[in-house]
């Protein structure tokens, strides 16, 4: 275990900075690349929403880290021992103890999903006239928040959204704002704080501890809870421990105790911290799980395994206390940092600095030419995938909302996400994901906009229907011709 706390890097002779694995592959899935013409053909039958490709046609799914990590060779292992009962299962005894040894958490509510966590804790703590200020929203817990009522602040600082930056902690809450809402709404309508690890939406990029203390101080003041979703914790711990002051020789256990120290309640999902499926809430405040705790018999399961199958509980407790090890967490941030340092070396447009969860590219300025209003981002994924099969995710204005006259909200940011799932792709397939980025950077200029044929009222990113505008996608297919010869 020591060996984890190490802040250690191989140095190559050679000088070149290349991550390492520190693991190898013993359970294998055959891929696909199909040639350019049939990868048209998919995406035309995905409705351009690559949520709706067919895995089986898709070369590197980057689409997510969400129930696609690779599982360690000892959750595979815990898995066959479960305990299979309804109520008091042993497996669910050790996941409780898991909780406790790597959140130092006493009480857990277990649910099926991290968006069944959301559900659960918007329904106890939010309603009208109340509002949730946080460092920024993740789609699924903004939906759950305004179900039931409640507002939601976005309090981030001035640097989230540069989308070149070199502050490492972009996921900070700005304290002016945070003040300015207390008292615009009155603490007492403040449901609670939400700190999001990892910040999704705008790059996978952490907050400080110090941020957190702050905040957390503040809320304490006024009698306000603080809730962390800690579906993201593990780059945002492995951040914190490399780039903050003070923390390079702590053990991160020690570092994750101290972030947990500052907040009332917490919540993940599985499908990412532990990869595994899942999820659960966490807290040491009685009150707090008592509030909550109904509520899962009713929508989730019974207390013992709260929608999980008894084998990804014992999973999901060996995952979490991999959490622990360096090897395990530092995994993602580099290899991510390898491809995100070399686009932007190449003057291609991506987040810095560079995050956890995945390599975002900036497809407001990557696709500058085309206007938000016809969904760069989106238009970009579909890019993405006709010209190397790889399948990422619109994170731009498809993922946002329509207002009350039927306009769109632009996103704050127009971003391709192309996620790495946890210890899934060699270095290879990330170098042939920069190859056809920057094929695609210099082709830029081929690729147009898009426009709805099905839009559904709510998350409509996950299984709408668009069109591309004009004959972009022939350009393209035909430019990648002439550049590839017959080369998939
Ligand atoms: N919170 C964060 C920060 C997330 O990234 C997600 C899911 C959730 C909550 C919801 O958890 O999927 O288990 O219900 N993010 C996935 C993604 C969907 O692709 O980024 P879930």
């Amino acid at each position: 275990m020591e060996n984890f706390e190490q802040l250690r890097t191989v140095k190559f002779y050679s000088g070149e900075v290349t991550p390492l694995e520190m693991h190898k592959v013993r359970v294998v899935q055959k891929l696909n690349l199909l040639p350019i013409e049939e990868r048209k053909e998919s995406i035309f039958g995905a409705g351009f929403n690559t949520f709706l490709l067919q895995n089986k046609d898709v070369y590197l799914d980057m689409l997510t880290d969400s129930g696609t990590n690779a599982m360690s060779d000892n959750q595979v292992a815990a898995m066959s021992v479960a305990d299979d009962s309804y109520a008091g299962s042993a497996s669910y005894t050790k996941l409780e103890k898991a909780i406790s040894d790597v959140f130092n958490q006493k009480f857990f509510l277990p649910v099926h999903q991290g968006r069944a966590a959301e559900h659960i804790i918007a329904k106890s703590f939010c309603k009208p006239g109340t509002v949730v200020p946080m460092n920024y929203h993740f789609t699924t817990t903004k939906a759950h928040i305004e179900m039931m009522g409640s507002a939601v602040e976005e309090i981030y600082t001035d640097e989230a959204l540069k989308t070149k930056s070199s502050f490492p902690f972009k996921g900070n809450m700005d304290i002016n704002k945070l003040n300015r809402v207390i008292e615009k709404w009155g603490a007492e309508n403040v449901a609670y704080i939400r700190f999001e690890a990892g910040t999704n939406l705008i790059g996978g990029q952490p907050f400080s501890m110090a941020n957190l203390r702050e905040v957390s101080a503040i809320a304490k003041t006024h009698g306000i809870m603080v809730l962390m979703d800690i579906s993201l914790i593990n780059e945002n711990l492995y951040f914190i421990k490399v780039r903050e002051e003070g923390y390079q020789n702590k053990p991160i256990k020690d570092i994750l105790h101290e972030m947990l120290s500052y907040t009332d309640f917490s919540y993940f999902s599985g499908r990412k911290v532990s990869c595994t499926r899942g999820g659960g809430i966490c807290t040491n405040n009685h009150d707090i799980y008592m509030k909550m705790r109904d509520w899962v018999p009713l929508y989730e399961g019974f207390l013992t395994y709260g929608g999980m199958s008894v084998r990804e509980i014992e999973a999901m407790s060996v995952g979490l206390y991999e959490t622990l090890d360096f090897n395990v967490i530092s995994h993602s941030p580099t290899f991510i940092k390898y491809l995100v340092d070399s686009l932007d070396k190449r003057g291609i447009p991506v987040i810095t600095p560079s995050g956890g969860l995945g390599c975002h590219l900036d497809a407001g300025q990557f696709l500058s030419h085309i206007p938000q209003t016809q969904y760069p981002a989106g238009a970009l994924a579909a890019a993405m995938y006709i010209c190397s099969g790889i399948r990422g995710m619109e994170r731009g204005t498809i993922s946002s909302v329509r207002d009350e006259n039927g306009d769109d909200v632009l996103a704050d940011v127009e971003l391709l996400r192309l996620a790495f799932p946890r210890r899934v792709f060699t270095l290879s397939q990330i170098k042939y994901a920069e190859d056809r980025i920057q094929w695609l950077y210099d082709n830029r200029h081929l690729v147009g906009g898009l426009e709805w044929t099905e839009e559904p009222p709510v998350l409509r990113f996950f299984v709408g229907k668009l069109k591309p505008i004009g004959d972009w996608v022939e350009k393209l297919v035909a430019k990648f011709r002439e550049d590839f010869g017959d080369s998939l």
